[in-house]
C-alpha cells in the first residue's frame, strides 16, 4: 500500500467523529467519515418521498451520487450535486441512513468508493466496518466505545447547549436502540476486528484519547506525518 490508513470504529456517540478529525488535522491526513455517507443516501429518500424498502433502494441507487470534497478544509457532503452538508444532520436523515444501511447493494458502492479514497491517499476513516470490512489492511485500527450513560450524558450536553430540551432517560434508551441495531444487523454489524485495539473513552478527555493513539501510531511504527 502506497498510502497509511488508520480506521476508527465504534458505536455512535463515542467521539469517534471528534478524534478521527483532531487526529487528521495533527497528521494532515484525510478524514473519511463513512456515515455521513450513509446519511447522504438515506436522505435521498427523504427527499423524494420515497419508503425505504429494498425495491426503491435498488431502484434508486443508480440516480444516487454522493461525494465528499474538502471546501476550506472543511469535509462537504454532496448529494448529486447538491450541498447537503448540513441537513444530513437531522434525527430524520440519522433514521433514515440507519434504515438504508442494512441493504448490501448500499454497502457495496459506498465501501468501494471508500476503498477508492484510501488508495490515493492517507486517511483516517471513521464508521462500523472500516477495520472489518473496508479496510482489513488498516495500518492502525481503533475500536472507540465509551459506556451507554457516559454516550447518553454527552450527547445531552450538546443538545442542551443547541437549546434544545431533551430528557437523558430518553437519550439513553435511544443509544441504546442504536448499539442494538448496528450490531445485530446482517450485513457488516458493528464489530471490532481481531486486531484493533480498544479503547474506552469513559473515563478520558478528547486530548487523552488523541494523544493515545498517536503514541500506538508511533509504537507501531507505521505512521508517518505528511508535511
Ligand atoms: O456515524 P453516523 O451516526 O453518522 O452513521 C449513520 C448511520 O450509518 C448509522 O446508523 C450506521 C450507518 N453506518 C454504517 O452502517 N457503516 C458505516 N461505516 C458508517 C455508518
Amino acid at each position: 500500500m502506497k498510502y497509511y490508513s488508520i480506521a476508527i470504529d465504534g458505536p455512535a456517540g463515542s467521539g469517534k467523529g471528534t478524534i478521527a478529525k483532531a487526529l487528521a488535522a495533527k497528521l494532515n491526513y484525510l478524514y473519511i467519515d463513512t456515515g455521513a455517507m450513509y446519511r447522504a443516501v438515506g436522505l435521498y429518500f427523504l427527499k423524494h418521498n420515497l419508503e425505504i424498502t429494498e425495491e426503491n433502494v435498488k431502484n434508486n441507487l443508480n440516480n444516487i451520487n454522493v461525494k465528499l470534497k474538502y471546501v476550506d478544509k472543511e469535509l462537504k457532503v454532496y448529494l448529486n450535486s447538491e450541498d447537503v452538508s448540513l441537513e444530513i444532520r437531522t434525527e430524520e436523515a440519522s433514521r433514515a441512513s440507519s434504515k438504508v444501511s442494512v441493504f448490501d447493494c448500499v454497502r457495496e458502492k459506498l465501501v468501494s468508493m471508500q476503498q477508492k479514497m484510501a488508495l490515493e491517499a492517507n486517511v483516517i476513516m471513521e464508521g462500523r466496518d472500516i477495520g472489518t470490512v473496508v479496510l482489513p489492511n488498516a495500518n492502525l485500527k481503533i475500536f472507540l466505545t465509551a459506556s451507554v450513560l457516559e454516550r447518553a450524558k454527552r450527547r445531552y450536553k450538546e443538545q442542551i447547549e443547541k437549546g434544545l430540551e431533551v430528557s437523558l432517560d430518553a437519550i439513553e434508551k435511544d443509544i441504546k436502540e442504536r448499539d442494538y441495531r448496528d450490531t445485530n444487523r446482517e450485513n457488516s454489524p458493528l464489530k471490532q476486528a481481531e486486531d484493533a485495539i480498544l479503547i474506552d473513552s469513559s473515563e478520558m478527555t478528547i486530548d487523552e484519547v488523541v494523544n493515545k493513539v498517536l503514541s500506538l501510531c508511533k509504537v507501531g511504527g507505521k505512521y508517518e506525518k505528511n508535511e
